[in-house]
């Protein structure tokens, strides 16, 4: 039996692969350590809370003691670190956590690794290390060149996984994955955000003119991509995780509105993001050449996803409250009604 350490398990994507693995590997024990930021939400697993094989520790990468105390208790085998602030905008505004959890938490992990020995961790990082770009596409051994406090933060985290391989042996693999969607995606996101804001009537704020471009995949591929590294991926290698379908903010924001028959004129157009990427786009060459590929369309996947949000009504409406409410106005100019 394998015991698998997954940090931010109740976040957006790694609720989606605790999820996987619990079906996908029937005799794992999964440790789920997650913080509960703003972004972690346990009622996302609540349907596993019963499961002998299931365990939720409630803490912060960052903590030293805690993070030795759980290797003691669980010897984890395998490390998948999904703990993270993600958020672009909020990183503008106040990257302190940023820096905290997302290079400061990885060395904690990395260095709890280091003293217990495990067979693999396996580092979620993102394709926005790579920065923007006019034309082609990222591979994963092009120069890093992260323009917001978040990908530089996960830059960071990214490439001390890496030296962590180089100098110390442990078994490291980076995956950089490009922008999920689907169920259980906190609403500030862009998909769940416009898709709840129209759900209710409200105004869809798009930053500038609307044509950033960013590549999309479903959050169940970028699971089974997961978990085909965990089998097929090579110790020290990152790789490319994209699913092949590059958008504009303004095509996804007519695709929401048509399946819900909403009115364009809930379309708004707000002052852009501060050193907003125009275009992120990702060769994944080389782990489909290994076998794995995307295998969801993405407006099947789209589709079963804003249906997702309209039969899921509450869980995301108690998390449009509160401070949610303040960082929305601040962010976009506009307040929800
Ligand atoms: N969402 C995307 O499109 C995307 C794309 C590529 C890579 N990624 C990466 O995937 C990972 C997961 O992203 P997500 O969208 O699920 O994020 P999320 O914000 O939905 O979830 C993050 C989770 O981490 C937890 N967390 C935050 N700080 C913590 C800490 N110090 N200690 C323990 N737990 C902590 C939060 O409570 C939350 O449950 C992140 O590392 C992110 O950088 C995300």
């Amino acid at each position: 039996m394998k015991t698998y350490l997954i940090t931010g398990g109740c976040g957006f994507i790694g609720s989606n692969f605790v999820r996987h693995l619990m079906a996908s590997d029937k005799s794992s024990r999964i440790i789920n350590l997650d913080k509960l930021t703003y972004a972690g939400n346990q009622q996302s697993l609540e349907d596993l809370a019963d499961s002998s094989r299931y365990h939720f520790v409630h803490g912060d990468i960052c903590d030293r003691t805690l993070i030795e105390g759980v290797f003691n208790d669980y010897s984890p085998d395998v490390v998948i670190n999904f703990a993270a602030e993600s958020h672009v905008d909020r990183s503008i505004g106040k990257p302190d956590d940023f820096i905290q959890t997302d290079v400061f938490g990885v060395f904690v992990l990395l260095e709890a690794a280091k003293d217990h020995g495990i067979d693999l961790f396996l580092q979620i990082s993102t394709d926005e290390v790579y920065g923007s770009i006019d034309d082609g596409s990222f591979s994963e051994t092009d120069t890093l060149m992260p323009s917001s406090p978040y990908s530089a933060s996960k830059a960071g985290g990214d490439r001390l996984a890496y030296s962590y391989f180089v100098t110390y042996r442990i078994p490291v693999i980076v995956t950089r994955a490009s922008n999920n969607f689907g169920p259980y995606q906190y609403p500030e996101k862009l998909i769940p955000l416009f898709v709840t804001n129209a759900l209710e009537d409200e105004p869809l704020p798009l930053y500038g003119d609307g044509k950033n471009v960013r590549d999309w995949i479903y959050v169940n591929d970028h699971c089974s991509a997961i978990d085909f590294l965990l089998r097929e991926g090579e110790l020290g290698e990152t790789y490319n995780v994209g699913g092949g379908n590059e958008k504009q903010n303004v095509d996804i924001t007519h695709l929401i509105l048509k399946q819900l028959e909403k009115p364009e004129s809930l379309m708004r157009y707000v002052e852009d993001r501060k050193g907003h990427d125009q275009r992120y786009s990702l060769n994944c060459d080389k782990i489909r050449s290994m076998g794995w590929e995307p295998k969801h369309s993405f407006e099947a996947a789209l589709e079963q996803t804003i249906e997702w949000y309209k039969s899921h009504e509450e869980w995301w409406k108690r998390l449009k409250s509160g401070e949610f409410l303040e960082f929305y106005k601040s962010y976009y100019g506009l307040e929800l009604t």
